[in-house]
């Protein structure tokens, strides 16, 4: 069986001040049988790492560069984001790559960086609204993953996240059955290509909230969710990770 995973992105959200969620968070789910990463931005981690202690909450980044070190203005790299702590790395986010013209290539080779540094990859897929009115989403998906997902994948290095573009901050959800065919697909081409396939998380994200979260987390190869305005408060993404935690 599966762990679930509850995975809180923070996006640019978040100063100092906010660390005090993390202590919330960490009272409120006491005894949770799912895993737990809350991914803040770079300027939180080290102080996260720091709170989150002997808790089972684990801090990742956002992204990370493809390369170790160099002439990078700006960028961050995966050694960085270990050397403070960070466990994990989201790569491949729908943010990254329409607003940042990441490639599924980019992403790649990011993922081989953030390995390199021991960090876990939260790799991301999704359609756009209109790639799913023409048809196009299995299209889309395959491409991604294909390109995006590096051959030395393992349920241990590599979480999947299916996040459809338009779900995400809209309040809007694909119906469950929308949700279990992306899935479905994803994990016969992991099955395809990876010999721990079927130990790999796939994760689903948009718009989940405290009251959905159970009933999609319930959906046929869907291993938790990857949560992003509802995981800016503990009050808020704490029924999430009892969601995950009761399906563990
Ligand atoms: P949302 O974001 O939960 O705010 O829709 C999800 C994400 O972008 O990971």
């Amino acid at each position: 069986m599966r762990r679930k995973i509850a995975a809180g992105n923070w996006k640019m959200n978040g100063l100092k001040a906010s660390v005090d969620e993390l202590n919330a968070l960490k009272s409120l789910t006491l005894d949770t049988k799912c895993d737990i990463f809350i991914c803040p931005p770079a300027t939180l981690i080290e102080e996260m790492v720091s709170v989150s202690g002997e808790s089972l909450i684990r801090i990742g980044g956002q992204d990370c560069h493809w390369s170790k070190s160099g002439a990078y203005t700006g960028e961050i790299s995966a050694e960085m984001l270990a050397n403070v702590g960070a466990q994990a790395v989201i790569l491949g986010h729908s943010e990254r790559r329409s607003l940042h013209q990441e490639t599924s290539t980019i992403v790649h080779d990011k993922v081989i960086a953030a390995w390199a540094a021991g960090l876990t990859t939260i790799i991301c897929v999704g359609e756009t609204e209109a790639d799913r009115d023409s048809g196009a989403t299995l299209d889309v998906i395959a491409e991604q993953l294909g390109h995006s997902i590096p051959d030395a994948a393992t349920a241990d290095n590599s979480i999947i996240a299916y996040e459809p573009v338009w779900a995400i901050g809209t309040g809007r959800t694909p119906t469950f059955d929308e949700i279990a065919d992306v899935h479905k697909f994803i994990r016969t081409h992991l099955n395809d290509r990876f010999k721990s396939a079927n130990q790999m998380r796939i994760l689903y994200g948009g718009s989940v909230n405290g009251s959905n979260a159970a009933e999609i987390f319930a959906i046929p190869n869907v291993d938790g969710g990857l949560v992003g305005g509802a995981s800016l408060r503990a009050i808020d993404f704490a029924p999430i990770v009892v969601a995950a935690s009761q399906l563990s």
